[in-house]
């Protein structure tokens, strides 16, 4: 799909590790240039460092509207509009139905889903013609994994909005879509076990019939595919990344 993003202009929110910035590599090589987001001003410099005038790096919180709007601010101030918006920032986390405390449901639905409504939302006055959309799901949203929970009930959300909006944005000729990755070799999913990343990886590779965890590029390779006119017959879907969890 060489230089399928020729001349267009995404926005990629958490584009600075894992599955986020295996996508903007993805983008960028395609030909797109690139918003991107996150919190950390230090790792927007490495990867604005990275990839020079080919993104615009962002310093937004997508729980945040102020920060939210001030996003879109310099994407109008380019004044290329936006052909591609992955909603892709987000946070997880092992946590016991007793263990639960009223700030873990606040940050992880402030995060998976006011995050992601506020982007989309925010989007849709700089959306072109043609424009696509995902947003990143997971499988933990139809799991029965313990201790998933939380999580995945805010990552259910995603699949929900995206049926509706997909409904809404099809007048306008706007597409909208899930991407729902299995567990995927990031920095963010290591981190759930600070102690003992390599035993929960392989704990978790184990459960993926292919035998293996997701890598970020294959997630990015299915994000390319559904902003691209390569699927212009596809809204409201998922697209799993799962190694077949969901289906064997
Ligand atoms: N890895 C997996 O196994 C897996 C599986 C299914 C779904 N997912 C989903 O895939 C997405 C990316 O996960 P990942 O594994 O690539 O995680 P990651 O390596 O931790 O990357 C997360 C990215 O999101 C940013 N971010 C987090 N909270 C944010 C916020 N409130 N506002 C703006 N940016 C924020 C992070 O930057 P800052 O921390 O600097 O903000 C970072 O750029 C998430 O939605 C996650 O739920 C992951």
């Amino acid at each position: 799909m060489s230089g399928a993003l020729q001349g267009k202009t995404a926005l990629v929110t958490g584009g600075t590790s894992g599955i986020g910035l295996a996508v903007v590599r993805r983008f960028v090589d395609e030909g797109a240039h690139v918003f991107i987001t996150g919190r950390r001003q230090q790792q927007l410099d490495a990867v604005a460092r990275e990839f020079g005038d080919r993104v615009t790096a962002v310093r937004a919180d997508a729980s945040v509207p102020s920060e939210v709007a001030a996003l879109f601010e310099a994407v109008a101030a380019r004044g290329q509009g936006l052909d591609a918006v992955h909603a892709n920032a987000g946070v997880g986390g092992f946590k016991a139905l007793a263990e639960v405390t009223a700030e873990d449901i606040d940050l992880a639905f402030a995060t998976n889903v006011r995050g992601s409504i506020l982007t989309v939302q925010g989007a849709l006055p700089y959306l072109n013609p043609g424009a696509a959309i995902v947003v990143t799901g997971s499988t933990s949203a139809s799991g029965t994994e313990p201790h998933l929970g939380l999580y995945g009930a805010s990552k259910a959300a995603a699949s929900t909005l995206t049926r509706t909006w997909a409904a809404e944005l099809a007048p306008r000729g706007i597409r909208i879509n899930t991407v729902v990755p299995g567990p995927t070799e990031t920095p963010g999913l290591a981190g759930l076990a600070p102690n003992d990343p390599d035993a929960l990886l392989k704990q978790l590779a184990g459960a993926v019939p292919l035998g293996r965890l997701i890598r970020p590029e294959e997630v990015a390779a299915a994000v390319l595919y559904l902003v691209s006119d390569q699927s212009s017959g596809t809204t409201g879907s998922e697209l799993f990344v799962d190694g077949g969890i969901s289906a064997v």
